[in-house]
């Protein structure tokens, strides 16, 4: 299994492919992890999971940005998005990844887009989350969001369980508004739990010390059933309010678990990916569970028109894991 992940995670790293797909629209089952690739078919996508009793956070989708005018357009296609939304009345907030808007270019020009997004979200009160990307991101990221915490109040971040400093780092935002996730990049074992155990361990005691230390509000960011009913039973135990906490999952996983958890009065918030530039995210999401591969097939089987592509991508999948495996 973990060289499969490498393979996938050392394709989504692939810019070669990434530009190429860009041209292509959704393809290979992309299309069933995205909502969409421009602004109309994503509103719809929102629509249609906000009837279904869900909140929506939408994630412009954007890789290997590399200078100020790139991370000044992604700035303002997620500020074309709030707009959107907000005209719509939909209910939605945008997920950040503060790479994609300049932090390894100038933390202070990445500040600066991001104090940009947040004002145009706070015009109706909408949450900006600011995702976490590797441990090298991490720190710069906790800076800018202490200082947007002493200016605004519609702003959190997310915490990855596997790191060993997750514990105090929960403690640090125990009064705001934080994802909790296991943890999706690579990262070495000074810094963080290997093995599924000592994650998913480190993943509860997470849950519990935000659920129950601070006045902040707790999304579980997980597909993980297990991890799931454990904190349900916790909630339980403890008497915590509904409206204190809610459960996230990705667009197009767990459908019917999503829909389960809507109908036993749970809050649920569903994450949708929408842009041009989906090739890496769906690489990633292949590497965290090859399962997902099922989403390329059934795709492949159904249109004859990518089949040739799939193929070829079939093809650079074994050819990279050669290389890997001959690097080894
Ligand atoms: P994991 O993949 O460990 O699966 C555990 C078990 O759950 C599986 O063994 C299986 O039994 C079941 N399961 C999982 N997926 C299933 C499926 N599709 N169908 C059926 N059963 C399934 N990471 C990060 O580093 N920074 C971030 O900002 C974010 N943001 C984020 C937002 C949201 C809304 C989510 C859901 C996740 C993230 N992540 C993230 C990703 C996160 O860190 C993690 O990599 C993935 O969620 C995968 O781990 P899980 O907790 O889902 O379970």
């Amino acid at each position: 299994m973990g060289v499969v992940r490498d393979i996938f995670i050392g394709l989504s790293e692939n810019k070669v492919l990434n530009d190429a797909s860009k041209q292509m629209g959704l393809r290979f089952g992309a299309q069933k992890v995205v909502g969409g690739t421009g602004v109309e078919d994503t509103l719809k996508c929102i629509n249609d999971i906000n009837n279904q009793g869900m909140n929506v956070t939408f994630d412009n989708l954007g890789e290997f940005i590399s200078d100020k005018s790139e991370a000044t357009t992604e700035k303002n296609n997620i500020i074309k998005m709030i707009k959107a939304v907000q005209d719509k009345g939909a209910s939605a907030y945008p997920s950040v990844k503060l790479s994609q808007i300049g932090l390894h270019i100038d933390e202070e020009f990445c500040y600066q887009n991001i104090r940009e997004i947040i004002e145009a979200a706070k015009k109706t009160d909408m949450f900006v989350n600011l995702d976490m990307e590797n441990y090298v991101s991490k720190e710069p990221s906790m800076r800018i969001l202490d200082k947007l915490l002493k200016e605004f109040d519609n702003v959190g971040t997310v915490i990855q369980a596997y790191f060993y400093d997750a514990k105090k780092d929960v403690r640090k935002y125990k009064d705001q508004r934080i994802r909790l996730v296991k943890g999706a990049y690579k990262e070495p074992t000074t810094l963080a739990y290997q093995s599924k155990n000592d994650i998913d361990q480190s993943f509860f005691e997470i849950i519990k010390t935000h659920l129950v230390e601070g006045e902040g509000f707790t999304s579980i960011a997980t597909h993980d059933h297990n991890i799931i009913e454990k904190s349900i039973r916790f909630i339980e135990t403890q008497n915590i309010p509904k409206d204190k906490f809610e459960f996230q999952m990705l667009y197009g996983f767990r459908k019917e678990y999503q829909e389960e958890l809507v109908k036993r009065g749970y809050n649920m918030c569903v994450y949708v990916p929408f842009g041009t530039d989906w090739y890496a995210y769906f690489m990633r999401r292949l590497a965290e569970r090859p399962q997902n591969l099922n989403l390329v097939v059934k795709s492949v089987t159904k249109s004859k028109r990518f089949r040739a592509g799939a193929i070829g991508v079939a093809a650079l999948i074994v050819v990279s894991g050669l290389v890997k495996l001959l690097k080894k």
